[in-house]
């Protein structure tokens, strides 16, 4: 049979411990397996404060982000979708909805730590790079920034 295959993409934010693991089962499979980040460092401090969105294919996990205050400004991280599901709109999605949070909790400044392969991802949704490159957990990367009124 011809035609297009439709399917549902929802982003939802995490309200308890099972949605949290949903999140973190998607940061495991991008970070840890497939670009070798030790899972010593996956999961930190901030994942306790900071507002996590998964985003569900029908009804699997596909991907997630994570957003946060510091002082003034809201920071994005931990935006990854897998690699099955890339290029369809998703990480573009996720980050939307991370700006909504922010900007509900005051922020009109973001600002990332974006890996070099992502700069272009980030820069079609407003973001600017700010600094020269530097390593984190062994990955080329630059601090990107956006207001959003
Ligand atoms: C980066 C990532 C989150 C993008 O997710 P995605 O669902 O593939 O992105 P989208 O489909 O929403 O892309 C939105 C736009 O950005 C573009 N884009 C996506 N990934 C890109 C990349 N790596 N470089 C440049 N442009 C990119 C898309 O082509 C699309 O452009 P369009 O609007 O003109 O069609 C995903 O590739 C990923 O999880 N990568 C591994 C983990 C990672 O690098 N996370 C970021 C850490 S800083």
């Amino acid at each position: 049979m011809k035609g297009k295959v439709i399917f549902l993409l929802t982003i939802k934010r995490v309200e308890n411990s099972s949605e949290f693991e949903q999140a973190y089962k998607i940061r495991v499979e991008v970070f840890v397996k497939e670009q070798n980040v030790p899972e010593e460092i996956e999961l930190d401090e901030f994942d306790k404060t900071a507002v996590h969105v998964v985003a569900y294919r029908d009804d699997e996990p596909v991907g997630c982000g994570r957003v946060f205050m510091e002082g003034d400004y809201a920071r994005i991280g931990r935006v990854a979708v897998l690699k099955k599901e890339r290029k369809k709109g998703t990480g573009r999605l996720i980050c939307e909805e991370l700006i909504r949070i922010g900007k509900e909790k005051g922020a009109k400044k973001f600002v990332l730590d974006a890996q070099v392969q992502a700069i272009g991802f980030y820069q079609k949704l407003g973001f600017a790079v700010k600094s020269d490159v530097f390593i984190e957990a062994g990955i080329e990367h630059v601090r990107m920034e956006a207001v959003f009124e």
